[in-house]
C-alpha cells in the first residue's frame, strides 16, 4: 500500500465559504471577523476544525480545552487556521442511563458538524470511552482529513501502599465491602486516591483501549495512546498533531486512505496483545461499517486467536497506564506484532507513511510491563467469539480476564429477567445459587436496557463472596466495562428484547460453556426451544424521549456494532451551498 499526496496548492473546501466577494462570502467572513481574525486568514490556507468533547460533566475530558490550545499552536505554526467547536460529550461515569445510548448521538453530531462547517480537516479531541469511537465514526462518514488526539490516562492511584486502578479497584473494593472485608468508610477513603489527576481511566479499560485502537488503526500519531494526561509530552503530542493535520489537508490524506481492512486487522490484533476491552469489538465493527470495510465478528476470532497478551496491565495483569507509557507504550506492542508476523506492516497512518516505519526502531524499557512472548499472560489473547443455540448471532468472552478453570463449564441457570430483578434479588439469602451455577441476565442489550449498559459482569451474590468465591460464569446481552474481569459471556445476540433465545432461558436450565470450542449452549431440545420462543412476547415499551425512541427503532445488533441502520456507510463532505 502506498499513499500519493495530492497536488498543492489547490482550492480547498473552506473557500466555498470564505472565497470571493459574493454576498454569502461577506456573511461568512464578516461574522467570523467579529472574533478578531485578520483578513489574510481567509486566503485559502487550510482551515482546521478542533472537534472537542470537553465538558465539566465528562470529567475524563475536562482538560481537553487546554490540549485544544496546544493543537491550535501547532496549526498556527504550520500555516493553518484553527477553529475549535464543541460536540455532545457522553461521559461513562455520569451520564444516565448509560453512555453507550448516546455514542450514536455524538457520532451524528460530529458527522453533521464536520460536513456543515467551514473546515478542510479536523483534529478529534477525545478521551472517555465513547468519545473516541463516536468521533471516529462521525469523521469516517464525512471523510475529511482527520486525526485523533487522546486526552490520556490519569496518573496511577495509590491507597494504603497499594497501587489501585480506575474501575477495577472499585469492583474489588465493592466486593470486599459485600464480603465484610472492608468498611464503607474505607471504600469512600479509597475514592479520591483512585482519581489523582485529570484524564481517563488508568487501567487498560475501554478509554485506553480505544486510544490504542485509534493509534493501531493509524488514526493518531505514533505514541499517542499512553502518554499520561498531565505529562508535558501530552501537550507536545497535541502541538505536533496540530502541525500534522495541516499537511494532511494539503496532501488530502483521508480516513478512507487509512481505515482499510489491513488497518482494522492490525487494530484487532493489537487489542488482543494489550488485553483490551470487549467494548472495542462493538466500536470497531461500527467504525468499519462507516467506511464500508468488511470486518465481522468472525474476524475478531480469526485475527486474535494466535496473538499473545503481552501487556501486563489491569484488569488482565497488574500494572497501570503510567508504567505502560514508561515502558515505551503502544509502539513497542505494534513492533512486537510485526516481529511475530502478526502485523500488516504496509498499512498507512496519519503520518503518510507505513505503520512499520513508525515503530520499527522503538525499544521496550520494562519487560515486566510489556512481556516477552514466552511470559505472555495468555498465548491466545483475542476475544473469543462464541456461538450456539443461545447465541446464534454470536457472543463474546475475554479469555485474558476470565478464570482458566471455568473456560469449559456446565452449570444450572440462575435467571434475572432484567437489571431491576438482578438488583432486587442478587444479595438475598434465599437466592438458590452456588459457585457451579451460571448467572443469566436478560434485557440489557442495545434495545433492552436501552443502550446496552456495562452490567454484564454482574457483581457476585454476597453469599458467594462471603465464602471466598470470586468468579462464576455469567451470561447476558449487556456489555461490561473494560476495567472489569471474570468469566463473562457478553453481547449475546440476538438480544432478549429482540426475541433472541436468551429471552426464554429459565431457572434450572443447564448451560454449557466451551471456550476452546467457541460454543455456548442451552441444554434443551430444539423443539422445546422453538415452543418457548413461539410463546415469547416483547415487554411493554417504557416511556421514551424522542431520541431514545429513535435509538430503539434503529439500533442494530451488537454483532454489527450497534450503530443506527441509517448511519452505516460514508456520506462524504459535500454540502448544499447556502444562500443568504
Ligand atoms: Fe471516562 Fe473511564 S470513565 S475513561
Amino acid at each position: 500500500m502506498s499513499f500519493k499526496p495530492a497536488n498543492w496548492p489547490r482550492k480547498l473546501r473552506s473557500q466555498e465559504w470564505f472565497g470571493g466577494t459574493s454576498k454569502d462570502a461577506i456573511y461568512h467572513r464578516g461574522w467570523m471577523k467579529n472574533q478578531g481574525f485578520p483578513a489574510d486568514l481567509f486566503d485559502g490556507r487550510p482551515v482546521i476544525g478542533i472537534c472537542n468533547t470537553w465538558s465539566e460533566t465528562t470529567p475524563c475530558n475536562a482538560h481537553l480545552r487546554d490540549l485544544a490550545e496546544r493543537v491550535k499552536n501547532g496549526v498556527w505554526e504550520a500555516g493553518g487556521f484553527p477553529l475549535e467547536f464543541p460536540v455532545f460529550s457522553p461521559s461513562e461515569v455520569t451520564l444516565r442511563p448509560t453512555a453507550m445510548l448516546f455514542r450514536n448521538l455524538c457520532a451524528m453530531d460530529v458527522e453533521e458538524a464536520l460536513r456543515g462547517k467551514c473546515i478542510d480537516g479536523v483534529v478529534l479531541l477525545a478521551g472517555c470511552d465513547k468519545t473516541t469511537p463516536a468521533l471516529l465514526m462521525g469523521a469516517a462518514s464525512v471523510d475529511l482529513p482527520a486525526i485523533v488526539v487522546s486526552g490520556g490516562p490519569m496518573l496511577n492511584g495509590h491507597f494504603r501502599g497499594e497501587r489501585i486502578g480506575s474501575g477495577t479497584h472499585i469492583r474489588k473494593f465493592n466486593e470486599a465491602v459485600k464480603a465484610g472485608e472492608m468498611t464503607p468508610e474505607e471504600f469512600v477513603e479509597a475514592e479520591a486516591s483512585m482519581s489523582r489527576s485529570p484524564g481517563s481511566c488508568n487501567t487498560m479499560g475501554t478509554a485506553s483501549t480505544m486510544a490504542s485502537m485509534a493509534e493501531a488503526l493509524g488514526m493518531a500519531l505514533s505514541g499517542n495512546a499512553a502518554i499520561p494526561a498531565v505529562d508535558s509530552r501530552r501537550r507536545v503530542m497535541s502541538q505536533i498533531t496540530g502541525r500534522r493535520i495541516v499537511q494532511m489537508v494539503k496532501d488530502d490524506l483521508k480516513p478512507s486512505d487509512i481505515m482499510t481492512k489491513a488497518a482494522f486487522e492490525n487494530a484487532i490484533r493489537t487489542n488482543a496483545a494489550i488485553g483490551g476491552s470487549t467494548n472495542a469489538v462493538i466500536h470497531i465493527l461500527a467504525m468499519a461499517g462507516r467506511v464500508g470495510v468488511d470486518i465481522t465478528l468472525d474476524d475478531w476470532d480469526r485475527c486474535g486467536r494466535d496473538v499473545p497478551t503481552i501487556v501486563n496491565l489491569l484488569p488482565s495483569g497488574k500494572h497501570l497506564m503510567e508504567e505502560f507509557f514508561f515502558a515505551g507504550g503502544l509502539p513497542v506492542v505494534i513492533k512486537r506484532l510485526g516481529e511475530y508476523g502478526l502485523l500488516n506492516k504496509d498499512a498507512i497512518t496519519v503520518s503518510g507513511g507505513s505503520i512499520w516505519d513508525e515503530v520499527k526502531d522503538v525499544q521496550n524499557w520494562n519487560e515486566d510491563v510489556i512481556l516477552p512472548r514466552d511470559k505472555a499472560l495468555t498465548q491466545s489473547g483475542g476475544i473469543a467469539v462464541l456461538r450456539g443455540n443461545i447465541a446464534p448471532n454470536g457472543a463474546v468472552l475475554k479469555p485474558s480476564a476470565a478464570s482458566p478453570d471455568l473456560m469449559v463449564h456446565r452449570g444450572r441457570a440462575v435467571v434475572f429477567e432484567n437489571i431491576e430483578d438482578y438488583k432486587a434479588r442478587v444479595d438475598l439469602d434465599d437466592l438458590d445459587i452456588d459457585e457451579t451455577c451460571v448467572m443469566v441476565l436478560k434485557n440489557c442489550g442495545p434495545r433492552g436496557y436501552p443502550g446496552m449498559a456495562e452490567v454484564g459482569d454482574m457483581a457476585l451474590p454476597a453469599k458467594l463472596l462471603k465464602r471466598g468465591i470470586t468468579d462464576v460464569v455469567r451470561i447476558s446481552d449487556a456489555r461490561m466495562s473494560g476495567t472489569a474481569y471474570g468469566t463473562v459471556v457478553l453481547h449475546t445476540s440476538p438480544e432478549a428484547a429482540a426475541g433472541g433465545p436468551l429471552a426464554v432461558v429459565q431457572d434450572g436450565d443447564m448451560i454449557e460453556l466451551d471456550v476452546p470450542a467457541r460454543r455456548i449452549h442451552l441444554d434443551i431440545s430444539d423443539a422445546d426451544l422453538a415452543a418457548r420462543l413461539a410463546k415469547w412476547e416483547p415487554a411493554v415499551a417504557r416511556p421514551a424521549s424522542g431520541y431514545v425512541q429513535l435509538y430503539h427503532d434503529h439500533v442494530t445488533g451488537a454483532e454489527t456494532g450497534a450503530d443506527f441502520d441509517f448511519l452505516v456507510g460514508c456520506r462524504g463532505n459535500a454540502v448544499a451551498r447556502e444562500s443568504h
